[in-house]
């Protein structure tokens, strides 16, 4: 089956898609370096690098599904998104490729923020054009963890159908969920390799003091990220650097710190955390590369939904034409 990828980023939902046995009709995304670790990690993708304002998605018309989570950044984390961001409307030019491709399913991502209230003008706009469209549709906040993935993160995800009954793939985590340890600890005595995306970042030797002595879950209080407890899920990884004192948006790549030693994550680990294979690399510099990884969806919950949508499409892709002629 084939899928338009919109708003790709460095390749998790797509590579969920494809390990469902998914092909891209199509991946966009306008970021020069997330198209770039898409075209070099999967040449024979068809990667369109331009803002999705421009696309024309008629051309793939009659790709099965159309996926893709919007950019959040104004939607992101209590009371600190800015309403008015240009990007919290990108959704309406997602809605638009669905009506120009009319695939027989969707699937929207999003941070979970895009349920809040406030951010619900949104929610109930995606909502009533996909009904506008004929889409049954099922929406939740589904977390990561509960998907094979060793980190607690909650994402809004809405997966609609043209026929047939929407619903959203159950947990696939057999007993405990997966831990940090379990992800990362073979790095601990990992060479610096940045074939592999792993070079730790070298910290001033005050900061790196003040982070030995922080326990599992402990939050530094001037990097505001907390030191990763080895035998839980991760907190979520995240693109940016959050929010600063002033609720200003902090640019950056600022991963949690690691259990055992005093630094922060390197890339690899965070895309470990992220459920991607070793052998996607990720392109540009380091921060950009931490950026890919921290907008992702998790593979590992991207292949979930994938095969549900797959499971989903097969239920009404063999059903008897009828012309009404026995009613
Ligand atoms: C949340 S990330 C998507 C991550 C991706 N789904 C994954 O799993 O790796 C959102 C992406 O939207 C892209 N984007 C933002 N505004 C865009 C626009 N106007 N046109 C095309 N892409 C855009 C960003 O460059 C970013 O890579």
């Amino acid at each position: 089956m084939r899928y338009v990828s919109l708003f790709s980023g460095g390749g998790g939902l797509d590579l969920g898609f494809e390990a469902a046995g998914f092909e891209p009709a199509v991946c966009i995304d306008h970021d020069a370096v997330a198209c770039e670790t898409l075209r070099s990690n999967r040449p024979a993708w068809n990667v369109i690098c331009e803002d999705i304002r421009d696309f024309d998605a008629k051309p793939y018309a009659g790709a099965d599904v159309v996926v893709g989570g919007p950019p959040c950044q104004g939607f992101s984390t209590a009371g600190k998104g800015d309403p008015n961001d240009p990007r919290n409307f990108l959704w309406r030019e997602y809605m638009r490729v669905v009506e120009e491709v009319k695939p027989r399913a969707i699937v929207l991502e999003n941070v979970s923020a895009l349920a809040h209230r406030r951010n619900g003008d949104h929610l109930t706009g995606i909502m009533s054009t996909l009904e506008e469209q004929g889409y049954d549709f099922a929406y939740g906040v589904l977390n990561a963890a509960d998907y094979g993935v060793p980190q607690a993160r909650r994402r809004l995800i809405v997966i609609g159908v043209q026929d047939g009954q929407a619903s959203l793939p159950s947990p696939t985590t057999q007993g405990a969920p997966l831990t940090v340890w379990d992800a990362i600890a073979d790095l601990v005595d990992h060479k610096a390799d940045p074939a592999l995306n792993h070079v730790p970042n070298r910290h001033a030797k005050h900061v790196a003091e003040r982070w030995a002595l922080l326990g599992p879950g402990e939050v530094d209080p001037n990097y505001r990220r907390a030191r990763l407890d080895p035998n839980k899920p991760s907190l979520t990884i995240r693109a940016g650097g959050g929010y600063g004192p002033n609720g200003d948006h902090l640019a950056g790549f600022h991963p949690p710190i690691h259990p055992t030693l005093p630094r922060q994550l390197t890339v690899r680990e965070a895309a470990r955390i992220q459920s991607f294979p070793d052998d996607w690399v990720l392109s540009g510099p380091k921060t950009i590369q931490g950026r890919q990884i921290g907008n992702a969806v998790p593979v590992k919950l991207g292949e979930a939904i994938a095969m549900h949508v797959a499971k989903l499409l097969s239920r009404t892709a063999h059903l008897p034409e009828t012309d009404g002629s026995l009613f």
